[in-house]
Order: C-alpha cells, then structure tokens, then sequence
C-alpha cells in the first residue's frame, strides 16, 4: 500500500518561493502526472517526495509513514531521470543488478530479477553491451529497467522521454504505460508535454508557477478547464481565447457574434476547442466571419486560421477542405462548445 499524501508542501528559498502549499492525495496504484511549464516546480516538488530536498513547510506522507525526516535510500522510491544516470563502465546486466547489490539483496535472487526486468522492457538481446553501445531508447528502457528491478512502493519519473526523438517518445510512452499498468506501483510522472499527460495520467496536476491550478482526470481537464491558463496549456491546439463582451447572452468582438450564451453581462473572455467548432456554410450569418490567415495541412484534417476577437482563432475542417489565404470564411461557433472565463482572473465562469 503506497498511497501519497502531501500536506501543504513549500519549498522557499529566502523570498522565492518554488512550490507554494501543494496539498493532494495520490491513490495507491494511481499514475499521476505533473504537468506545467518549464520553472514551475514540477522537479521540485518530485524531489522533495524523494528526499533529495527538504521541505520548507508541510507533511509528507508515504503509505503510514512521515516521511520528511527520511533518507531517501529509505523511502522506497526508484527514480526515473531525463539523463538515464547509467554506468558506463559497466554492461546492461549490471547497471540493471546495481541497485539490488546496494540494497544488499539476496544474491541467489538477483539473476532471475534482473532477466525479469530486462524481459519487460524488451532488453534481453543487450545484456552484454555497454550504455555507449545503446540508442537513446535503449539506454531509457535500461533506465526503467533498473528502477523496475527493485520492486519500490513509488515510480517517480522526471521528464524520461524528453531526450527521445518524436517516434521514439510515442513507443516508449505507450511501454511506460501498460508497465505501470502490469506493475501496479504507484507513479509520478513529470512533464510539459501535455499529450504525455493527456495519454498517461490517471489524474493530471497541472502547475503554474508553484502553484496548481486544477488537478483532474484527463477529460475533465480537457472539457472544464478550471482556467484560461489550463485551457491554453491542453489541446493540440491549445483552446482558442478571445476578449470581448457579453450583453444578453450575446458574445461580441471584432468579427464575432456568439448568442444563446448564459453569463454575466460585461467584458468576458470566452473560449472554445478548435476541433468542436467547424466551417460554415456561408460566411453570412455564421459566429466568426474574417479572411483567412492561414490553412494548414495536418493529415487527417485541414486547420483553418482567422483573426477574430483579437487573437488568432483556429477551427479544425474536414481533411479535403480547401480555401485561400485572404477569402473570407464563416466559422460556426454555437453556444454550447463556448467556455466563458472571467476576463481579469482567468476563473471559469460557471454557467
Ligand atoms: N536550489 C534552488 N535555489 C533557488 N531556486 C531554485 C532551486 N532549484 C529550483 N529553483 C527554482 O524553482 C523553480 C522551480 O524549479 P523546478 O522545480 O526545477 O521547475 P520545473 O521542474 O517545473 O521546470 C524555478 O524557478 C527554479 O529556478
Ligand atoms: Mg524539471
């Protein structure tokens, strides 16, 4: 049993301060990522749960047990770094057995768990190289392997797919995730990526800053962002964001008339998903009307880009529709894929 709780954790150094009051429940067994930009505490609050930096305030709690005044070697958590950390003077074999010689295993037992391990991430054929004769993926997968191999309480995993090229990054996600799944460890996971997050996490945290902003389930971050900054920061695209203001239930700005809304009358931001909304028709009458700006090629859709509200808004065509830059296009746009926020904090407004 290794459920995770942290009690209004900061970490301060003199006036700055890196996480500010990180107060979550992780469940046994739960994938949890951290996901924000690069600065916002994400390794941070990873290290403080590994024991390599102290907490300025607050508890951690590890299964029944305070952590805070634990050595890390004994709070039975194997790390995941985005520089694997191998040996490179020793073989695969080796640099996956390390840890169990310096936890002082059984050695009757080392062989067959090293071979179990290695079988889990596909290393059998490599034992006997060095991490200079590996590919990047390889050297991760030996990464993983020596952090499956001592069978911890706690994965924690700091960005492991960032030195990995596009495909790799893909493979080696989808690996990570049916181990966790077979393993049944309980995982943190750090990332910017948030298609990493989207695609892994049990319960997504997203940071800002030191501080979260919304945790939740992938789809509850994806359909109610609790804020512009999270509804910017999920999507491929990010959700389209415009300033201007409602009267009536009617959102107006320049070449944007949305009705049927329900809001507080006033300046508001609204925002909407680029794949809910799509191509009108006609330009008359449609929510956004404005010249095109650009259109992209994506494949399995055609991106459409207009000027609208004062900020480039993207919506999603279908893969054989095909415009001019310059011609004017109608987006529809209707009431019900809207989000509203509140124009200063960035709240969602509840509708
Ligand atoms: N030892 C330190 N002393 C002072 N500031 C630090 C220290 N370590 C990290 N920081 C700062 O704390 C913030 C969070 O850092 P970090 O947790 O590494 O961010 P992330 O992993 O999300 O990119 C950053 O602004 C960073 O510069
Ligand atoms: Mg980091």
């Amino acid at each position: 049993m290794a459920e995770i709780q942290l009690k209004n954790v900061c970490k301060r150094w003199g006036s700055f301060i890196g996480v500010d009051n990180f107060d979550l429940t992780i469940a046994d067994r739960e994938f949890l990522v951290l996901l924000g930009p690069s600065g916002c505490g994400k390794t941070t609050t990873m290290r403080m749960i590994a024991g390599l930096e102290d907490a300025t305030d607050g508890e951690i709690v590890i299964g029944d047990r305070v952590v805070n005044d634990l050595d890390p070697k004994d709070r039975d958590i194997a790390m995941v770094f985005q520089s694997y950390g191998l040996y490179p003077n020793m073989n695969v074999y080796e640099n996956i057995r390390f840890p169990l010689k310096v936890r002082k295993v059984d050695p009757a037992t080392h062989n067959e768990r090293v071979m179990r391990a290695a079988a889990m991430v596909e290393l059998e054929e490599f034992l006997h190289r060095k991490p200079a004769e590996l590919s990047g993926g390889q050297r991760q997968r030996v990464a993983l392997a020596r952090a499956i191999v001592r069978e911890p309480n706690v994965f924690l995993m700091d960005e492991p797919l960032s030195n990995l090229d596009a495909k790799l990054r893909v493979s080696t996600r989808a690996q990570i995730k049916n181990l966790q799944h077979e393993l049944k460890v309980t995982t943190i996971y750090v990332t910017h990526d948030q298609i990493e997050a989207m695609t892994l996490a049990d319960r997504v945290v997203v940071m800002k800053r030191g501080v979260i902003q919304q945790v939740g389930t992938p789809t509850e971050i994806y359909d109610r962002p609790a804020n512009t900054f999270v509804a910017g920061f999920i999507g491929s695209p990010a959700m389209n964001l415009m300033d201007g203001t409602l009267a009536g239930g009617v959102f107006t700005a320049s070449n944007v008339r949305i009705e049927g809304l329900s809001g507080p009358d006033g300046p508001v931001t609204l925002g909407f998903r680029a794949e809910d909304a799509s191509v009108s028709a006609s330009a008359d009458g449609a929510e956004i009307s404005a010249p095109v700006y650009t259109m992209e090629l994506l494949g399995d859709a055609t991106m459409i880009t207009v000027r609208a509200g004062g900020a480039m808004v993207s919506v999603k065509a279908h893969k054989d529709y095909r415009i001019e830059i310059d011609e004017t296009v109608g987006l529809s746009v209707p009431a019900h894929i809207c989000h509203l926020f509140h124009k200063d904090t960035g709240a969602r407004l509840e509708a």
